[in-house]
């Protein structure tokens, strides 16, 4: 198990913090070799500095992974560090905001839209021909609780989840016949920064049965089984992480 990703290259989005670093550190410790991709460049920079300064091998890349015109930067890794090969892609970049149907901005709509929906879409094209001229691969993209029910405070974000989920079943169907197998989790409340800066964390655990808001690592154990080779029939799926909050 410690080794269950030797030998293995994975790509982890909006790895600089929160849930995308724990994802990362943990494919890491189970022996992969990291590509780290964020927008925030000192961030992302500091966070594959940590996994290094580890023992473990890790590459950072800046990047708007919404702007297909970055990502030859992300090409270059994968043809670099990780010599052309790629095993497991996280498509885990995005944000939310709290606002209402009538708050919402045009520019806080495409936000976050690009932030969500395009940069899964565009990474998932930048490494699908990889996977399948390997005839191998796994991609796991982090979607929403919010994606599965009507949201008042976050209507953009809700949709934007649901075309998240929507993307992988295509992308499932179309790269199964390859093994490539790709499917999504759905987060409750996460403990990270951006659930912390929203101040919502205590007031979201109360309605947790288990009590208390997922740590990230709770989350990454769920993507790292769905991104690892244990995985061998789970596909086109939303697994929702959420210790209960609602159940399908
Ligand atoms: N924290 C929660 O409660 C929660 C719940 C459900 C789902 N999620 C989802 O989980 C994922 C991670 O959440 P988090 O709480 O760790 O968020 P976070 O804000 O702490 O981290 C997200 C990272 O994505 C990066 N990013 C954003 N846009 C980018 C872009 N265009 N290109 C490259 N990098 C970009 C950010 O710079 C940031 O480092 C997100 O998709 C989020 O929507 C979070």
């Amino acid at each position: 198990m410690s080794a269950e990703f030797e030998g293995q290259i994975g790509i982890v989005t909006g790895a600089a913090r929160g849930l995308g670093f724990a994802t990362a550190e943990l494919m890491a410790q189970r022996g992969a070799k990291v590509i780290l991709v964020d927008i925030d460049a000192a961030g992302v920079e500091k966070a594959a500095a940590s996994l290094q300064n580890a023992g473990h091998a890790a590459q950072a890349v800046a990047l708007d992974l919404s702007n297909e015109d970055e990502h030859p930067r992300l090409h270059a890794a994968i043809q670099g560090f990780g010599a052309g090969r790629v095993d497991v892609l996280v498509n885990n970049a995005g944000g939310w905001r709290y606002s209402t149907s009538r708050e919402i901005s045009m520019s806080e709509w495409e936000w976050i839209f690009k932030t969500n929906v395009t940069s899964t879409f565009l990474t998932t094209r930048a490494v699908m021909d990889i996977m399948v001229k390997q005839k191998s691969g796994r991609i796991v993209n982090v979607a929403s609780g919010a994606a599965h029910k009507p949201s008042t405070i976050m209507p953009h974000y809700a949709a934007a989840k649901a075309s998240v989920i929507s993307l992988t079943r295509s992308f499932a169907a179309e790269l199964a016949p390859s093994q490539v197998l790709v499917n999504a989790v759905s987060p409750g409340p996460v403990n990270t920064e951006a659930l912390q800066q929203a101040g919502v964390a205590a007031e979201r655990a109360k309605l947790v049965p288990l009590g208390r808001v997922g740590e990230p690592t709770d989350i990454a154990e769920v993507i790292l089984f769905l991104g690892s080779t244990r995985n061998r029939f789970v596909v086109g799926q939303s697994i929702v992480v959420n210790g209960g909050m609602f159940m399908l």
